[in-house]
């Protein structure tokens, strides 16, 4: 049996959040907690969706206290602020960090046996959906405004907590490529290689099913095809298809899992703070590497899907060799150099990080078995 869970209704394309405030009347809110950060606030990003919201008379308070890798306190801190206004419904404008945040939010809403918060991490087996949201990403990477998954840090303990739940998919997403032009290179290049990750290895996770496979060779196609001109070259149509693709990716990986390289990118924000793509971007090739000895020829069906039709006569060896070297040409044309030993990250860490990689709830998915050591040499292999 395969189980798919996606949103009920999303709008894509340029201008799209002119649909928010009709969508907002039908369904009876009449009180939004708008969710976002302080760089898009001042960036006026965030004034992109409440201008919108002011012309319908639609009343909006504004908690944007989330800060990139968002904490427990953020959430906490939202929910008061959502109790404060008495709001019915939450608009989430940002990337995943504003939108993780806006769904911890909504969940303790519903469902305020759990404010420890902690114990959400993993599956949460929560018993109420979450009070409604509305997601409106401004990256092009997370696809958290699809995904039933939020990535909240536990400072405390010093690791990322993946939640699982559906009570938190929102129940309308925006993907509105107007929000998506502002993002610096930076971060369009850091997103855009989070989404290439997800479908990577959404593609090759042990869950992986038909239907998967079909959103994630998708999204890989277009990642390959659009992220150099929309990084680069700020290409309209380039932007408009990489937040298409990266929500294509989620639609996937959602429903069936990640791997280790987002295991051991989760400990490198947590631990040293590193941008939740970075992380990945970095990380990327060294683990397919590894991960290609048992899926090579899942490499090669993508590089034939990406220009590559040669590969059908190439041996694995070189399938896996060509397909870590698209990827790193891909980063590389983005602007991506970054190794793990720019993260602050040193040679006595790898133990450590290794033990929290162990236990990350996406490792189980992960195409080839995994020991500590193993981690301890991914890391020291990608420094
Ligand atoms: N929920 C999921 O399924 C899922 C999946 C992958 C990652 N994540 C999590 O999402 C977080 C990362 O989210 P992200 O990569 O989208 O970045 P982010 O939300 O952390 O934002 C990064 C920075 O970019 C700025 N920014 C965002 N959009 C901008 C725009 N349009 N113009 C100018 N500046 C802009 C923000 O202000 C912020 O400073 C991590 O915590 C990660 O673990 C969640
Ligand atoms: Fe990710």
């Amino acid at each position: 049996m395969t189980k798919f869970v996606l949103n009920e209704t999303s709008y894509f394309g340029k201008g799209a959040r002119k649909e928010l405030p009709n969508e907002i009347k039908q369904r009876g809110f009449k009180k939004v907690l708008v969710v976002t950060d302080k760089e898009l606030f001042k960036a006026g990003v965030t004034s992109k969706v409440t201008e919108v919201l002011d012309k319908a008379k639609i009343k909006y308070t504004i908690y944007s206290d989330v800060k990139p890798n968002p904490t427990i306190k953020n959430v906490l801190d939202g929910v008061e602020a959502c109790k404060t206004y008495k709001a019915d419904v939450i608009v989430a404008v940002g990337g995943g960090s504003s939108i993780d945040t806006a769904k911890g939010i909504s969940i303790l809403m519903t469902n305020p046996d759990r404010m420890d918060v902690v114990s959400l991490n993993g599956l949460s087996n929560t018993k109420k959906k979450g009070l409604p949201l509305i997601a409106l990403p401004t990256t092009s990477g997370t696809a958290a405004e699809v995904t039933i998954n939020y990535v909240i840090t536990d400072e405390e303990k010093a690791i990322k907590m993946v939640c699982v739940d559906p009570h938190d998919i929102p129940i309308l997403a925006i993907i509105d490529s107007d929000l998506m032009a502002s993002m610096p290179k930076s971060i369009a290049a850091a997103t855009g290689m989070d989404a290439l990750t997800h479908a990577i290895e959404g593609y090759i996770t042990k869950a992986h099913n038909t239907m998967s496979d079909m959103f994630h060779m998708r999204a890989i196609q277009l990642i390959f095809e659009n992220l150099p001109a929309a990084v680069n070259e700020k290409d309209e149509k380039a932007i408009e298809n990489m937040g298409l693709a990266q929500y294509i990716a989620g639609m996937g990986f959602s429903n069936v899992g990640l791997g280790i390289v987002h295991s051991m990118a989760h400990q490198l924000g947590a631990v040293y703070d590193t941008p939740h793509g970075i992380a990945n971007a970095i990380l990327l090739p060294t683990v397919m590497r590894f991960n290609g000895e048992v899926c090579a020829d899942r490499f090669r069906e993508i590089l034939i899907n990406i220009g590559r039709p040669d590969a059908a006569h190439l041996n694995n060896q070189d399938v896996i060799n060509t397909f870590v070297w698209m990827i790193e040409e891909l980063s590389k044309k983005v602007g991506i150099t970054t190794r793990v030993a720019d993260t602050g990250c040193k040679e006595e860490d790898l133990s450590m990080l290794a033990d929290k990689a162990m236990e990350d709830p996406c490792k189980p998915g992960n195409p080839r078995e995994v020991t500590k050591e193993d981690f301890i040499n991914l890391y020291r292999q990608a420094m």
